[in-house]
């Protein structure tokens, strides 16, 4: 009896699913299972089914994955009509299980009023910091160098450098937002760090349960989401918390008044706070609670992407000597064999930074985009998107484009330059995304990997780890897309022939 109530009630749900799915204006999209949806179709890395399914159903198509409706947008022209002209529909995040749990507040997983104030305040302190200028790249350019004495005492072993270069890159970040950096060994910092690579981890599983939320209610922990929620609060507790505490005991005892220029985010953002209790406005969403989450989120959102795209650089210069050479021909006639690089350097180094758009372009970290959502069910290109969809903007498909780029699986720096040498700029060059949500750290990405990049090929000649077997190039789609982890040698210069 069980038995036969079971099967009605699936073969109801596929019916009820099926008539849904037929009668409504969604983007068109391939057949779909009840239940699961396109689950079982996608895996771990969806873009080359995304590729043809675009070809199949055009540039914006539907999906189910599990119980969500997901609408993909693809192509630079559509995916700038929902989020630059139709941003006021397109710029929110949509509700998800594992984000809500973890957090609504700060920038990257927040939406509405607070998520505007927290980006605005965000973004004006980072410019008052005096990012993109050259205070702001000393600071860089003493890490930069801590990281190259780094690389050297592998003494051109075969080494992956992965810990490396995640620990040096957040140590950036620690400086824009403490003020300090730590040693490469500093026990609170690299717990830290392990906590945010394992979150990432197991961030793979845990989206299953965004999808098809009645897992939630399995006993344990199959699915890792207590695991992370876990992991979020040690991390705020042993490391983040404690920072923030000692500014506000700086401030306190002080050392830090409303005269002096703040030289960090926190200091910069907790006399916001005070600015806003003295005025009396309206309730502001600048607070105590908001740093928090901010300051996460600049965080995490800066280590993950910079350690993702300078690995994919070195991949690519092992992949392809001949650029490397160039490059450091670059360097040695712009900068010379020792001197470290600056920012008036950068428009003189043409080759170098075409090497880097190059990468951003090809390996694509972000490709996949943050997920967006909309603000009310919305007309768009002769379609409905119901107020629940899930919107993925593809930037891949922008920027793997062959109708723009021609060859876009090649990796060819020179697709940057025009025939004086100059750098060529393409709307379609989207790897920070569009509109309101576009990235706020794109300026200090692209200081940071010139410093990099420039400082490594000065200093270093990239091989793989044995001759005449390159790494592959194939990567991993996790929250950004990290080339697989491998092995290679960094020759100091000084020691080749
Ligand atoms: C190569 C480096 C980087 C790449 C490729 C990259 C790419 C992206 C992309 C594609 C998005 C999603 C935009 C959207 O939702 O449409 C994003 C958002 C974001 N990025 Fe970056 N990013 C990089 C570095 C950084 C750095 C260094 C920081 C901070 C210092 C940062 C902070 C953020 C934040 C806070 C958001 C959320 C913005 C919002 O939701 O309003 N990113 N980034």
């Amino acid at each position: 009896m069980f038995d036969v109530i079971l099967v009605a009630f699936i073969v109801f749900l596929a019916c009820h699913w099926y008539c849904d799915y037929r009668s409504s204006n969604l983007p068109p999209g391939p057949p779909s299972l009840p239940l699961i949806g396109h689950l079982p179709l996608l895996d771990q890395d969806p873009r080359a089914q995304f590729v043809t399914w675009r070809r199949q159903y055009g540039d914006v198509f539907s999906l189910y994955l599990g119980s969500r409706l997901v609408v993909v947008l693809n192509g630079y022209d559509v995916i700038k009509d929902a989020l630059v002209k139709h941003a006021d529909i397109f710029s929110v995040r949509p509700k998800m299980f594992i984000t809500d749990l973890i957090t609504q507040r700060g920038i990257v997983f927040n939406s509405g009023p607070s998520w505007k104030e927290q980006r605005k305040v965000s973004i004006q302190i980072l410019r008052s910091l005096g990012m993109g200028r050259q205070r702001f790249a000393d600071n860089m350019l003493a890490e930069v160098s801590e990281f190259v004495k780094a690389v050297g005492k592998k003494q051109g072993q075969a080494t992956d450098l992965s810990k490396v270069i995640i620990v040096s890159m957040s140590n950036n970040i620690c400086s824009v937002i403490f003020g300090r950096r730590f040693d490469y060994d500093f026990p609170n910092f690299l717990r830290y760090l392990d906590l945010i690579q394992e979150n990432f981890h197991h961030l793979r599983s845990t989206n299953l349960v965004n999808y098809l939320p009645w897992l939630r209610f399995l006993p344990g922990d199959l699915f890792k989401a207590k695991k992370i929620l876990h992991n979020v609060q040690e991390m705020n507790k042993c490391f983040l918390i404690p920072q923030i505490q000692r500014h506000i005991d700086n401030q306190n005892g002080g050392d830090d008044t409303d005269n002096e220029e703040s030289d960090d985010f926190i200091s910069a953002y907790l006399k916001q706070i005070r600015k806003e209790k003295a005025t009396g406005n309206a309730p502001s969403t600048v607070n105590e609670e908001n740093l928090l989450w901010v300051v996460s989120d600049l965080f995490v959102a800066g280590t993950e992407t910079l350690t993702s795209t300078l690995l994919w650089i070195i991949l690519y210069l092992i992949h392809n000597p001949k650029v490397q050479d160039k490059c450091f021909k670059e360097i040695s006639d712009v900068i010379g064999r020792t001197s470290p690089p600056s920012l008036r350097h950068r428009q003189d180094m043409t080759y170098v930074q075409a090497t880097i758009l190059e990468t951003l372009r090809i390996a694509d970290v972000g490709g996949m985009g943050l997920q967006h959502g909309v603000l009310r069910t919305a007309e768009f290109r002769g379609c409905t998107i119901p107020r629940d969809a899930i919107v993925l903007p593809i930037l891949h498909s922008a920027l793997h484009d062959s109708a723009v780029w021609g060859d876009p699986e090649n990796f060819r720096p020179e697709r940057f330059l025009d025939s004086a040498g100059g750098l060529v700029k393409k709307a379609e060059f989207i790897p920070f995304s569009l509109g309101r949500r576009q990235c706020p750290g794109e300026g200090i990405a692209r200081q940071q990997l010139f410093f990099y990049v420039t400082s490594l090929i000065q200093h270093f000649r990239f091989l793989p780890a044995e001759d005449g077997q390159l790494p592959s190039l194939d990567g991993i789609q996790g929250f950004t897309f990290s080339p697989a982890p491998f092995c290679l040698r960094a020759v100091p210069r000084d020691d080749q022939a």
